[in-house]
C-alpha cells in the first residue's frame, strides 16, 4: 500500500510548520550524525529516496555531486523542493519509492532520510538499491527507530500530573503495519526490528559500515527545552552500507 499522506492538506500544513521544514538540515536533530555517515560526494551520482523538500539533494550538490535525482510521491513536497532549487543537475521525480526503476550501477550514493518506515518491503528496496549502485557505492539511510515504531501510539506514558513516566515498547517482534498518530493525523508506518533492518541490508549483499542511534547533541540539550527526554529512548536508526 502506497500512502501519500504528505499531499493531505492538513498534514502537509503541520509538517511544513516543523522546525526542520523551516530551518532545513541544521534544524534536524539527527543531521550532524547522518552527514558524518555520508561518503565524499564530489563527482558522485546521487539518488535521494523520499527527498521531501530536497534538502539532502541540494546539500549533495553543495558538496560537488555531479548529479542528483530526488524521488518522492508527494506533489506538495516536490513543488516546494522545486521552488527552493535552482540547479539543472538536480532532477525531481514524482514516484513511489516502491516503484523505482533505474539502470544497474546508475548511482554512486543512495540517501534516504526518514522515508523508509513508510515502505512495506524494506528487503525488496535494499535489493533494488544494491542493483542501482555501482561497486563501491554507498547506501546511507535513516528510519524511525524500532523502539519508536513498535507501538502505534508513538507516545509516552504519562503520570497523573501529565509528567512523562516512561516510553512504552510492546509488540516489538510483531512486525508490520502500524496505524500511528503523527502531527495529529492518522499515518501508516511499518515497524521492523533492528535485526530485520540489518539482515535486509546484509542479504541484499551490502557490508554495513556504520550503525547509529543518535541522541541529541550537547548544543541541543542546552538550547532546546525538553531535549533531556530525548536521552531516554532512541528515535532514529541509521545505517551506512557499502556495495562490495
Ligand atoms: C519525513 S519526510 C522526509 C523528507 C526528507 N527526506 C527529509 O529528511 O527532509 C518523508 C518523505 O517521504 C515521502 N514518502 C513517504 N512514503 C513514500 C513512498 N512510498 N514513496 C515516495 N515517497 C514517500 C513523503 O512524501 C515525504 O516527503
Amino acid at each position: 500500500m502506497k500512502q501519500n499522506k504528505y499531499d493531505d492538506s492538513d498534514f502537509f500544513a503541520q509538517y511544513s510548520g516543523m522546525p526542520r521544514s523551516i530551518g532545513g538540515l541544521n534544524a534536524a536533530g539527527e543531521w550532524q550524525e547522518l552527514r558524518a555517515m555520508l561518503p565524499d560526494l564530489q563527482g558522485k551520482r546521487v539518488l535521494d529516496l523520499g527527498c521531501g523538500f530536497g534538502w539532502h539533494c541540494r546539500y549533495a550538490r553543495e558538496q560537488d555531486a555531479s548529479s542528483v535525482i530526488g524521488v518522492d510521491l508527494s506533489e506538495n513536497m516536490l513543488e516546494k523542493a522545486k521552488e527552493m532549487t535552482d540547479d539543472p543537475e538536480i532532477t525531481y521525480i514524482r514516484l513511489a519509492i516502491e516503484d523505482i526503476e533505474f539502470q544497474a550501477e546508475q548511482f554512486d550514493v543512495v540517501i534516504s532520510s526518514l522515508a523508509l518506515h513508510y515502505v512495506e518491503r524494506f528487503d525488496l528496496l535494499c535489493q533494488k538499491v544494491y542493483t542501482y549502485l555501482a561497486p563501491g557505492g554507498t547506501f546511507v539511510l535513516s528510519v524511525e527507530h524500532p523502539v519508536f515504531t513498535s507501538l502505534a501510539s508513538q507516545d509516552w506514558i504519562y503520570g497523573t500530573d501529565g509528567e512523562r513516566l516512561h516510553w512504552p515498547v510492546d509488540d516489538y517482534h510483531h512486525e508490520g503495519l502500524r496505524e500511528t498518530r503523527f502531527l495529529g493525523n492518522d499515518v501508516i508506518k511499518y515497524h521492523r526490528n533492528v535485526a530485520t533492518h540489518m539482515n535486509a541490508l546484509i542479504d541484499a549483499g551490502f557490508t554495513i559500515t556504520k550503525v547509529s542511534e543518535p541522541g541529541p547533541s550537547k548544543e541541543m540539550l542546552e538550547k532546546v527545552p525538553g531535549m533531556q527526554d530525548e536521552l531516554r529512548r532512541p528515535i532514529f536508526l541509521m545505517f551506512s552500507a557499502v556495495k562490495k
